[in-house]
């Protein structure tokens, strides 16, 4: 099936505390956003939508550059939450994608197999979610009391790219704005909906850049020797 990728990229990235949103912060003289980017072009070619903060248009120029002309690259501006930043980047599907792969921008070492094998998984009624065992003991609070542990072997920590059939994400979306629900990921979304949901396995790698210490983590992975 014809595949699109939306990237969201347009998160204000506050917790990293840099002054320029996280797709465009620094990792090792290449941006959050660029090294997201080598994973999206090693996978299978798909439609690339970026979607990123108003005013950065331009900035995602340089690294949509090397993309080439065998992968239709939009860019749009996102909006003031992840979901609507979602709902930008399904505007601007050309008419011909069948399945839809979104993807956070923050996951900038995500590995092009995890891409694949969302995509793949993906059916013509059924979404796909990368996801990882939890590793800690969970507990169950009230206030500060620790009421209980949480059987984490029916856990896993979600992960993107997320793949959906893009008409029935596209209604799921729709019945989201019209309800006003907001949803922590396009899964969660798109089970409100009555959809069906997947998982493959999940990477360590694909981890989500949100403070400081990620991006150092993120760092010791790309230049081991550096640290
Ligand atoms: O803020 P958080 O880390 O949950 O963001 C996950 C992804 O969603 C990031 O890649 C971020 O750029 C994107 N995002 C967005 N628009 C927003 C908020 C977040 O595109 N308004």
């Amino acid at each position: 099936p014809t595949t699109a990728i939306i990237i969201v990229a347009a998160g204000s990235g506050t917790r990293l505390g840099l002054g320029v949103p996280k797709a465009f912060a620094d990792i090792d003289g290449r941006t959050v956003l660029a090294h997201a980017l080598d994973g999206v072009l090693a996978a299978r070619p798909m439609h690339v939508v970026l979607v990123v903060p108003h005013g950065h248009e331009q900035t995602a120029a340089a690294d949509l550059a090397r993309i080439g002309e065998e992968r239709p690259v939009t860019v749009v501006v996102g909006g003031s939450t992840r979901q609507q930043s979602v709902a930008a980047g399904l505007a601007a599907l050309s008419e011909d994608v069948e399945v839809v792969l979104v993807h956070d921008a923050a996951r900038a070492l995500t590995p092009s197999a995890q891409i694949d094998a969302v995509a793949a998984a993906v059916t013509a009624d059924t979404g796909a979610i990368p996801a990882l065992a939890v590793i800690d003991t969970l507990k169950r609070v009230d206030g500060d009391a620790v009421v209980e542990a949480v059987d984490r072997s029916v856990l896993v920590a979600a992960q993107t790219p997320q793949g959906f059939p893009r008409a029935a994400l596209e209604a799921a979306y729709a019945r989201a704005a019209a309800e006003g629900e907001d949803h922590t990921d396009d899964a969660a979304l798109f089970a409100a909906a009555g959809g069906a949901v997947l998982r493959v396995p999940g990477d360590e790698r694909a981890f989500k850049i949100t403070t400081p210490a990620d991006l150092h983590r993120a760092r010791m992975l790309l230049h081991p020797a550096q640290g």
